[in-house]
């Protein structure tokens, strides 16, 4: 008992207590981040975006500025980020199929902290909800879990945007203001034992926007002037761009205020200007939405004294299109989709900051999460993993904390599905390298999540040193005869030959 006492001491007093967690989540954030701008870094990022408090975040944190997701939509890409596993492996591709049951009962991020003794919360929208996830998948939490109410703007909410009125807020807080609130709440519960080490927790945070509807407060209009909005400078198809690329953005148009009025979302049929003006504003403003309550809860957890013992893991669940290419919504493997933001701070290793730009992916988080609270390291995945319910597609990236500028991936990797007309399933793999994009779209066999034959389908190839927006697709062009060959090598050879040779 002494000797037990003892150790316990020293580890208190040596500050080697495990560290918490705190993971945000935003849905549909593209990096469109002020910490994201600069020469370095070719996008179309509006250069007076307004995030003070996330960019303070990737400020003291490991920025991963080019990590992409595994599937650019919200259940297949959450379920990947989530169970550390790719699409293939998950059988995700939709928004209804759980994991647990098409494919293995595999562990979850929140669920490995609760095996390892954390008190584990979760609010809002971490796992997508309903069937996809059994309701926010009960075996990940220790807490009951927190889910806002959209009762009191529900008419509101059939707008593609809304500025809310603070009387209105006021009374009513949107649903990422009481998820906010509830986060705030739970951090204050539980950090009596946190602080002293004596039960470490983590404590998930899922925010909404920028999701479509953009309903925010009235007054972050005021950050984003009509006459400083810029329409997108590609407003066209790709030059020949193979039709089942696109997604005719139907999400945006089930909302009542664009509908059939401007089309069907027929290729090169993008919106009028005024109408993108509007939308472009309006998902800037939710951004700072997001922004403010991200500041709010990181307050709240430096008022709870737990700033210093605590990692911070913030990313967003894939990117999203306003209006580049015509385009809108996520559901493509263009670079506007698949990119989305990534950073983690972790407590004395990352509080200067560090930005790295080699090639990262939304299923390392999970290993890496591990690694940077001293859990036992997450094993890679074998070829069929069905049976093991912890390992991991991924590769953790705390290495990079400390030398971000190492030989890393050979790119990212990510995938799409498209049924065609005659009701054949197809799959576009994709792979991103350093100057290239290369996309196959393969026929599919939907029951065995595995492509049929070996034939490529569809072919896209974009040349990101001479076209970063994506304009051109120059596959089967003349000069890219050997670089095609190499891209389709990379893509063929897949993840596992694209993983840094130690
Ligand atoms: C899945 O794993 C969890 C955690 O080990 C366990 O509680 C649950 O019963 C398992 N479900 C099935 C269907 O095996
Ligand atoms: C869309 O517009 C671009 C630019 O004008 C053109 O090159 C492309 O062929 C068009 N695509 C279709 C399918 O019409």
């Amino acid at each position: 008992m002494y000797y037990f006492l003892l150790l316990l001491s020293a580890v208190l007093v040596c500050g080697q207590q495990r560290k918490n967690v705190l993971f945000f989540a935003a849905d549909d954030m593209r990096p469109e981040l002020g910490a994201y701008y600069g020469a370095d870094f070719p996008s179309s990022i509006h250069p007076d975006m307004h995030t003070p408090n996330i960019d303070a975040l990737a400020a003291k944190s490991l920025l991963l500025k080019r990590a992409y997701v595994q599937m650019a939509v919200c259940s297949p890409s959450r379920t990947s980020l989530l169970t550390g596993r790719r699409p293939d492996t998950t059988r995700v591709h939709d928004l209804q199929h759980n994991w647990r049951t098409v494919a293995g009962n595999f562990t979850t991020i929140p669920q490995y902290f609760k095996e390892n003794g954390y008190r584990v919360a979760g609010h809002g929208k971490i796992f997508h909800p309903g069937r996809a996830s059994n309701n926010n998948d009960p075996i990940s939490w220790t807490e009951p879990y927190f889910l806002p109410s959209n009762d009191h703007w529900v008419e509101e909410s059939r707008h593609t945007w809304w500025a809310a009125s603070k009387t209105k807020t006021d009374q009513y807080p949107l649903i990422d203001q009481q998820t906010a609130t509830a986060a705030i709440e739970t951090l204050k519960k539980l950090s009596a034992k946190a602080k002293t080490g004596e039960q470490p927790i983590f404590v998930a945070v899922g925010f909404h926007k920028p999701h479509l509807p953009f309903l925010f407060p009235e007054e972050l209009l005021k950050l984003y002037p009509r006459e400083s909005i810029r329409l997108p400078k590609n407003p066209h198809a790709p030059v020949n761009m193979p039709e089942v690329a696109w997604t005719d953005f139907s999400e945006l148009r089930s909302y009542k205020d664009i509908n059939t009025q401007y089309g069907f979302g027929g290729i090169n049929s993008t919106l009028p200007d005024d109408v993108v003006i509007d939308l472009r504003r309006a998902y800037y403003a939710a951004i700072s939405h997001t922004d403010d309550l991200v500041g709010q809860v990181m307050q709240a957890l430096e008022d709870e004294g737990l700033s210093d013992s605590t990692i911070v893991s913030f990313w967003g669940d894939h990117g999203w299109q306003i209006g580049e290419h015509g385009e809108w919504c996520k559901h493509t493997n263009f670079e506007i989709a698949t990119h989305a933001p990534m950073m983690m701070h972790i407590p004395g290793v990352t509080n200067s900051g560090v930005t790295t730009e080699v090639f990262t992916e939304f299923v390392d988080l999970f290993p890496s999460l591990a690694e940077a609270a001293g859990l036992p390291t997450i094993p890679l995945c074998p070829e069929d993993s069905r049976s093991i319910a912890t390992c991991t597609e991924g590769k953790s990236f705390v290495a990079l904390a400390s030398n971000p500028t190492q030989p890393w991936k050979l790119g990212s990797f990510s995938q799409y599905p498209r049924m065609l007309i005659d009701g054949n399933l197809v799959m576009g793999y994709t792979v991103r390298t350093d100057k290239y994009r290369y996309t196959e779209w393969r026929e599919y066999d939907g029951l065995m999540f595995t492509p049929i034959g070996d034939a490529s389908g569809d072919v896209e190839l974009y040349d990101h040193v001479k076209d970063p927006d994506e304009n051109v697709n120059v596959a089967d062009k003349a000069g890219y005869t050997e670089i095609q060959k190499d891209m389709k090598r990379i893509l063929r050879a897949g993840w596992r030959k694209a993983l840094p040779v130690m």
